[in-house]
C-alpha cells in the first residue's frame, strides 16, 4: 500500500477519538451507567434483564459458588419466544428480521419477525415428531444460511442445546463433538457454497457417523442440489419433514440455568473443551451489550455482523442478541476474497448498513485492497463501527475509523471470549473517548483486574494478566462432562478470579489494552487454534516422529501457524520428496482438524531445540519462525540444532 500520510499523521499525534456528540445526545448508554452499575452492579443487571419477557420472575439475582454461578435464580423464560414471538405479539411481524445474501450474492432473501417465526414453530414441530425432548443435544453442522438460524431457535425452542459445528471443521472434529456431548441428530445441508463454487458438506457427517452409533437421524437441508449418499433408515430431507408442519408451537418456559448451547472452542490440549451457556444470564448479557455497545436504535438501524454462525460471535451477536432486540440484520454467506475486492462495500451501500461488526482480520484484508475500493459506494448510512477477535493495530483502527467510517463513526473494539457469551471489555460508542487499540473499559457491571504472577492488582502503566474478579451473567456454566477441567482451565491459577488467558495492559489512565494469549492458543485471522492440537494431528501421522507448532505475527492473519516437525526413519532428502511430504503434512493437518488448521509453513528438520530437561523451546522456535535474532541459547541442548533449522527455513514455505 501507498504511505499514507494522513494516517501517519492521526497514528503518532496519539490522537484521542471523542464521541460524536449527535450520537452521544442520543445514545443508549449514557455516562451515568457506570456510576449506576458501581453503585449497584446486581440491580443493573436485573434492569437489563428487565428488557426480556419472563414467564415467571426470578425470586434470586444470583447465587454464587465459586466457581459456580446461578443467575436470575426461579425465573423462566424462553429464549426463542424472546427472540420472535413477542416481536411479533407486539404488532412487528411484518420487521425484517434478516436481509439474506447469498455467496457471491447468487440469491437473497428477506425473512421478517413473523416468517421466521413461523419456520422456528415448523422446525421445533419436526424436530418433536423426530423424538427430540428438552434437553438432548442436538448438531447443527451448516453455513451461513436462514435455516442454521431456524435450527438454533428451533432447538432453543424444545429446550434442546444446540451444538453448532463451523463448517469448515473436518469430519472427524465433528466427530469429536458429536460424541463428546452425545448428540442424538445432526442437521446439516447437502452442501455449501464457497468463493461461487458449490462444494459438498453431508458427505463429512456420513463420515463422521461411521462411529457415532448413537445418533439415530439426520435431517437435511437442500442447499446446492448437489448429489449425496443417503441412509434411509438415518437420513430425512427438511422439505419433507419440517415445510408440511403446523407453523403453530406452543413454547414452554424453562429454568433460567436451563442450557442453551455447547460452543467448542480450543484450549491448551489437544481436546476442545464444550463450553457450557444456559438460557436467562446468557440471553440478558447478549442483548444488554448488543443494545449498549453498538446503540442499537432497532426501527431505524440495520446491523452486519460478519462473523459465522459457527463461531460464538455468530451465537451471540447474529443470532440471540440482535434477534432478543428485534434488529434487522444482514447476514451474508461470503466471505472476502481477492476475485470480489467491493463485495462489502456494495453490500453496506445497498442493504444501508449503519452497524457493521468483524474482525481485525478481516480490516487489514480490506486495507490491504485499498480504499479506492469503497470510492463508488454510499457509505454514510454507517454510525458505528465494531471489532472483535483479536487485538487491532492502531493502523488498522484508524484506517477502519477514517475510510468506513467517515471519520465520524465510533469503534468499539470489543474483548470477549466464548466462556464470557457476551462483550465484556469494550468502549461505549455515545460515552468513550476511544484511543486505537484500546478496549477501554469492562462493560458496566463486569469486573476486570489486570494482576501479576502473584495475582496482585498492576498500577497504572504496567502490564500483566487479565482476570475477571466478579461472575457475570452471560458466564460459562461449565466445560461438557469435565468439572474438574473447568475448575482447572480457569480458577486453578488464582484463587478467587476467572484467569482468561490474555495478558493485558492498564495504561496511565487506567484503560485496557489487550495484548494476545499467554497460553499455547494461537489466534489465526480471529480463529482461536490450539498449538497442542496441531501437534497432536501431526503426529499422528505416520511419517512424523516430533512436532512444535508456534504462532509467528503476520501482517494480516494476525499470527500464522508455523510447524516444525522431525520425521520417522528417513524421509527423500532431494527438495522434491521434501516437497511432497510437507503438502501431505498439511492436508493431514486439514482433514483432522479443518483447514483452518492448516500450517503456513512445515519446517522439516533433523532434531528440535529443547533444554536439557527436555523441553522443546517454543519461544526459539518462534524467533526463528519471525526471523528474530535468537536470544539466549545456552540453556540449549544442541546450539547447532537452530542453525539447522534456520537453514531450512526457505524450504517447505507456502504462501
Ligand atoms: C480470544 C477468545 C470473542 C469472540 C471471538 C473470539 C482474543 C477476542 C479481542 C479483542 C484482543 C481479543 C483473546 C481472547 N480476543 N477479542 N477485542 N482484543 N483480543 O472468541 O475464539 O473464544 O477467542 O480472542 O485472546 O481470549 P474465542
Amino acid at each position: 500500500m501507498a504511505p499514507d500520510n494522513a494516517l501517519d499523521a492521526l497514528l503518532h499525534e496519539n490522537r484521542r477519538f471523542p464521541p460524536p456528540a449527535e450520537l452521544a445526545a442520543a445514545a443508549n448508554a449514557q455516562p451515568d451507567i457506570y456510576d449506576r452499575a458501581a453503585k449497584d452492579r446486581l440491580q443493573l443487571w436485573e434492569e437489563m434483564a428487565r428488557r426480556l419477557d419472563w414467564d415467571q420472575p426470578w425470586d434470586q439475582v444470583l447465587d454464587w459458588q465459586l466457581p459456580y454461578a446461578k443467575w436470575f435464580v426461579g425465573g423462566k423464560l424462553n429464549a426463542s419466544v424472546n427472540c420472535l414471538d413477542r416481536h411479533v405479539a407486539a404488532g412487528r411481524g411484518g420487521k425484517v428480521a434478516f436481509h439474506w445474501v447469498g455467496d457471491g450474492e447468487r440469491d437473497h432473501r428477506d425473512l421478517t419477525y413473523a416468517e421466521l417465526h413461523r419456520e422456528v414453530c415448523k422446525a421445533a414441530n419436526a424436530l418433536t415428531e423426530l423424538g427430540v425432548k428438552a434437553g438432548d443435544r442436538v448438531a447443527i453442522y451448516m453455513p451461513m444460511i436462514p435455516e442454521t438460524v431456524v435450527a438454533m431457535l428451533a432447538c432453543a425452542r424444545i429446550g434442546a442445546p444446540h451444538t453448532v459445528v463451523f463448517c469448515g471443521f473436518s469430519a472427524e472434529a465433528l466427530r469429536g463433538r458429536i460424541l463428546d456431548c452425545d448428540c442424538q441428530v445432526v442437521i446439516t445441508v447437502d452442501g455449501q457454497y464457497r468463493r461461487g463454487a458449490p462444494t459438498p458438506v453431508k458427505a463429512a457427517v456420513d463420515e463422521a457417523l461411521l462411529e457415532c452409533p448413537n445418533v439415530r437421524h439426520t435431517l437435511v437441508v437442500r442447499r446446492t442440489g448437489g448429489d449425496v449418499d443417503w441412509d434411509a433408515g438415518r437420513d430425512v430431507w427438511w422439505h419433507d419433514v419440517v415445510d408440511g408442519q403446523s407453523d403453530q408451537h406452543q413454547a414452554e418456559a424453562f429454568d433460567a440455568e436451563h442450557p442453551l448451547y455447547i460452543m467448542y472452542t480450543s484450549g491448551t490440549t489437544a481436546r476442545p473443551k464444550g463450553i457450557l451457556h444456559t438460557t436467562g444470564g446468557y440471553l440478558t448479557h447478549v442483548s444488554a451489550t448488543h443494545h449498549y455497545v453498538f446503540d442499537l436504535k432497532p426501527d431505524t438501524d440495520v446491523y452486519w455482523c460478519a462473523a459465522d454462525i459457527g463461531w460464538v460471535t455468530g451465537h451471540s451477536y447474529i443470532v440471540y442478541g440482535p434477534l432478543a432486540n428485534g434488529a434487522t440484520s444482514l447476514m451474508y454467506e461470503g466471505t472476502p476474497h481477492p476475485g470480489d475486492k467491493d463485495r462489502w462495500w456494495k453490500l453496506i451501500d445497498r442493504y444501508k448498513v449503519s452497524i457493521l461488526y468483524t474482525a481485525p482480520t478481516t480490516i487489514r484484508t480490506l486495507m490491504k485492497w485499498g480504499a479506492q475500493e469503497l470510492e463508488p459506494y454510499d457509505l454514510s448510512t454507517l454510525r458505528v463501527l465494531g471489532s472483535v477477535g483479536e487485538p487491532i493495530n492502531p493502523e488498522a483502527w484508524v484506517w477502519y475509523h477514517t475510510y468506513v467510517g467517515g471519520g465520524r463513526c465510533p469503534v468499539v473494539d470489543t474483548w470477549w471470549q466464548t466462556e464470557t457469551g457476551g462483550i465484556m471489555i469494550t468502549p461505549l460508542p455515545g460515552v468513550t473517548t476511544a484511543k486505537p487499540g484500546a478496549a477501554m473499559r469492562p462493560f458496566p457491571g463486569v469486573s476486570a483486574d489486570v494482576v501479576d504472577n502473584e495475582g496482585k492488582s498492576v498500577p497504572n502503566g504496567s502490564g500483566g494478566l487479565l482476570v475477571l474478579t466478579e461472575p457475570w451473567p452471560g458466564m460459562l456454566r461449565g466445560i461438557w462432562g469435565d468439572d474438574e477441567r473447568y475448575r482447572q482451565t480457569y480458577w486453578s491459577r488464582f484463587p478467587d478470579a476467572y484467569f482468561a488467558g490474555d495478558g493485558a495492559k492498564r495504561d496511565e489512565d487506567g484503560d485496557l489494552w489487550l495484548l494476545g494469549r499467554v497460553d499455547d492458543v494461537m489466534n489465526v485471522s480471529g480463529h482461536r487454534i490450539s498449538t497442542t492440537e496441531i501437534e497432536h494431528a501431526l503426529v499422528g501421522h505416520p511419517s512424523v516422529a516430533e512436532a512444535a507448532v508456534v504462532g509467528a505475527s503476520d501482517p494480516t492473519t494476525g499470527q500464522a501457524i508455523v510447524a516444525f516437525v522431525t520425521v520417522r526413519g528417513s524421509v527423500a532428502e532431494d527438495e522434491a520428496g521434501g516437497e511432497q511430504l510437507v503438502e501431505s503434512l498439511r492436508n493431514h493437518v486439514a482433514s483432522t482438524i479443518g483447514p483452518i488448521a492448516k500450517p503456513r509453513q512445515i519446517m522439516i528438520t533433523p532434531d528440535l531445540p529443547k533444554t536439557r530437561s527436555g523441553k522443546i523451546m517454543r519461544r526459539l522456535l518462534r524467533d526463528i519462525a519471525e526471523n528474530r535474532e535468537l536470544g539466549d541459547v545456552t540453556t540449549l541442548l544442541d546450539p547447532t540444532v537452530t542453525e539447522m533449522i534456520r537453514d531450512r527455513m526457505t524450504l517447505g514455505a507456502e504462501d
